[in-house]
């Protein structure tokens, strides 16, 4: 299927698969996928090793925000996968630990976080044919993103994907603390004054609870047929 130079905003709730749809949309269509939850990640490891976040999760907001200026986060393909690099280092292992996952949504509530990850977005995105998944894509990253999906899934389903997909990385979580991670991030993603999640008012919802990926592209296609006519 011949899909113009859209762009395309996944948003929607933790560990609803969104990256792992969107990856897929990339690559079927030949798009270029941006993972925004990954720069939020990498900010959120490199506050966590120079100490400007803290244990109770208290932020060192004017020391972060120096940094920024000078914090080289950017995407990098290696064996055809796109990773996530702080300066030449690969870091997409360490921000996908709990760890990572229990301080990176107070990190993104911080307003001078969100304006440096959106102005990284707007620039690797600049030449178009793009899909990107995060909380906000098709509020506030790209409000006119010509496609905006919002995922949506059970609790214990998006719990038990998300230790799945731990268990297969090496790690080894506890059920419980996924499932207790998962739902602060979803309150405090959806709570916070800046960018909070929320479905865009022309955003599609797919609920995915019962879904296979087969489906998913199944359901995409038609969706694309009936908008763009195609
Ligand atoms: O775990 P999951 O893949 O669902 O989350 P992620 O996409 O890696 O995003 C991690 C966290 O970054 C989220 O819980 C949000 O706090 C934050 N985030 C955000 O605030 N805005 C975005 N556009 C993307 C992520």
């Amino acid at each position: 299927m011949n899909i113009p130079n859209i762009i395309i905003a996944v948003d929607g709730y933790s560990s609803t698969g969104k990256s792992t749809f969107a990856k897929l949309i990339a690559k079927t269509y030949s798009f270029l996928y941006l993972d925004s939850g990954a720069l939020y990640r990498a900010v959120t490891l490199f506050a966590l090793e120079n100490t400007l976040i803290h244990e109770n999760a208290e932020i060192e907001v004017d020391a972060l925000e120096q940094s920024l200026s000078s914090l080289d986060v950017h995407f990098e393909y290696v064996d055809g996968q796109s990773m996530t690099f702080i300066g030449d280092r690969c870091v997409e292992t360490e921000i996908r630990t709990l760890k990572v996952s229990n301080y990176v949504s107070p990190i993104a509530t911080v307003p001078q976080v969100r304006n440096f990850v959106d102005s990284k977005l707007h620039e690797f995105g600049k030449n178009g044919r793009i899909v990107m998944d995060g909380r906000d894509i098709g509020t506030t990253v790209f409000p006119n993103a010509e496609l905006k999906l919002f995922m949506v899934a059970g609790n214990q389903i998006r719990a038990m994907r998300r230790y799945d997909e731990m268990v297969a990385k090496g790690q080894h979580p506890e059920f419980e603390e996924v499932m207790k991670n998962l739902k602060e991030r979803d309150y405090i993603d959806s709570h916070r004054e800046t960018s909070p999640l929320r479905q865009a008012e022309d955003a599609i919802i797919l609920d995915n609870s019962y879904l296979t990926m087969e489906n998913q592209m199944a359901w995409l296609e038609m969706v694309l047929k009936n908008k763009f006519d195609i």
